[in-house]
C-alpha cells in the first residue's frame, strides 16, 4: 500500500470514529489513538524514512495537510461535545420556580416563658441569682423542712401526686430555697423559677401543673421593708410607675408574718374592670418573713439572721397580660393561640 493510500486510510477512520464519538472522554482516547506519540500519524511520519529522497517533500506536505485537517476535525468536535455536555448540564440543574418552596417555620417563645424571663430580668437586676431544682422532690424539702410536718392540716392546701411516701410533684419551688439554705451561708438572694404541681382539678382557672418563681433572701438585719421595697421595686420595673403593691395579712406555715400581695390592676390602672372583677387590684404573690423554725431547720441561725420569701404564681400574671381567659390554653400547645404571641 503506498503512503497516499495509508494516508487516505486513517483520514476515513478518523473521520468515523469521530462520528460515533459521544463525550469529551473518548474524544480524548481518540485523540491518542490519532495523533499521539503511539499514534497512526506518528506511525506515518517515522515510514518517512522509506520514502525516496525526491518523494519526500511532495509526501510529508500530504502528511502535514492531512494532519491538519484531522486536528482542525478534532477541535470542532470538540467545541460541538462541549456545547452538548453544557446543555445536559444546563437540563440537570434546571430549577422549577412554580414549584412550592419548603418553608421554615420559625417558633416562638411560649408565652409563659416570655413572663417567666420578664420576671426574672427584674430580679437579677436587683442582684438575685437564679437557681433551679428537681420537679419530682423529697416530702422532706417539699413540706418537713418548710414546717409542714407530716399529717398537718395545711398540707391540705397543696394536696399534690405522690410518687412514693416519700417523693412528690413539687407543689412550690420553695424546696429548692431548703436546699439552697442547707446548702450556703447566707448572705442569700435567690430567685427559684419552675413547673409546680398540685392535685387539682383542670378548669378555666385551675391546672394540675402550672408556674412560679419564688424568691429567698436570707442576711442580717433583713426586714419587711426589705420586703416591700423589693416587691414594689418589682412592680414598677415590671408595669411602669403608678403600679404598687397592697399587702394582706395572710398564713403561710413557712412564714411568719405573712401577707397575700395585690398589684395595681394593669388593665384599668386600678379605676375597676373585668379583669379585677372591680376591685382595682389583682393578686399575684404570697410572701412574709422566713420563720424562723425554717431557718434554722435548713442550718441557719434565726438569732443571727433573718429573711424575706414571696412566691410569685406566673401563669395569671401571663393570661392577665396576654388577654388569656383560660388557664388550659396555656398547655395545650395549640398554634392557633401560640402563633398569636409570637
Ligand atoms: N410557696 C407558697 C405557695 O406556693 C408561696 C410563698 C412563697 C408564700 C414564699 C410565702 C413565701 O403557695
Amino acid at each position: 500500500m503506498d503512503i497516499r493510500e495509508l494516508v487516505e486510510n486513517i483520514l476515513t477512520k478518523a473521520e468515523s470514529a469521530l462520528q460515533g464519538v459521544h463525550d469529551s472522554q473518548e474524544l480524548e482516547n481518540l485523540r491518542v489513538r490519532f495523533m499521539g506519540k503511539s499514534g497512526d500519524f506518528t506511525a506515518l511520519l517515522r515510514a518517512m524514512g522509506s520514502v525516496s529522497p525526491e518523494e519526500r517533500p511532495r509526501v510529508g506536505q500530504m502528511i502535514n495537510t492531512a494532519r491538519a485537517a484531522i486536528q482542525s476535525r478534532f477541535i470542532e468536535t470538540a467545541r460541538q461535545l462541549s456545547l452538548i455536555e453544557r446543555e445536559h448540564a444546563l437540563a440537570l440543574e434546571t430549577l422549577d420556580v412554580t414549584e412550592p418552596r419548603h418553608t421554615r417555620t420559625l417558633g416562638g417563645v411560649h408565652p409563659i416563658t416570655r413572663v417567666l424571663n420578664e420576671i426574672t430580668e427584674c430580679f437579677t437586676g436587683m442582684g438575685f441569682e437564679v437557681v433551679e431544682g428537681p420537679e419530682a422532690e423529697l416530702d422532706l424539702y417539699n413540706f418537713e423542712l418548710l414546717n409542714l410536718p407530716r399529717n398537718h392540716p395545711a398540707r391540705d392546701a397543696q394536696d399534690t401526686f405522690y410518687i412514693d411516701d416519700n417523693i412528690v410533684l413539687r407543689t412550690h419551688t420553695s424546696p429548692v430555697q431548703a436546699r439552697t439554705m442547707l446548702q450556703r451561708k447566707p448572705p442569700i438572694r435567690i430567685i427559684c423559677p419552675g413547673r409546680v404541681y398540685r392535685a387539682d382539678e383542670a378548669d378555666a382557672s385551675h391546672s394540675p401543673v402550672f408556674h412560679q418563681m419564688e424568691g429567698l433572701v436570707v442576711d442580717e438585719d433583713v426586714s419587711m421593708a426589705d420586703l416591700r421595697g423589693t416587691l414594689d421595686a418589682f412592680a414598677r420595673a415590671l408595669y411602669g410607675d403608678g403600679v404598687v403593691t397592697r399587702f394582706r395579712p395572710s398564713f403561710f406555715p413557712f412564714t411568719e408574718p405573712s401577707a397575700e400581695v395585690d398589684l395595681t390592676c394593669v388593665t384599668c390602672r386600678g379605676k375597676g374592670c373585668r379583669v379585677c372583677k372591680g376591685t382595682g387590684w389583682i393578686e399575684v404573690l404570697g410572701c412574709g418573713m422566713v420563720n424562723p423554725k425554717v431557718l434554722s431547720l435548713c442550718g441557719i441561725d434565726p438569732s443571727v439572721y433573718s429573711g424575706f420569701a414571696f412566691g410569685i404564681g406566673l401563669d395569671r400574671l401571663c393570661m392577665q397580660r396576654f388577654g388569656i381567659h383560660d388557664v388550659r390554653q396555656l398547655f395545650e400547645g395549640d398554634m392557633r393561640l401560640l402563633s398569636q404571641f409570637r
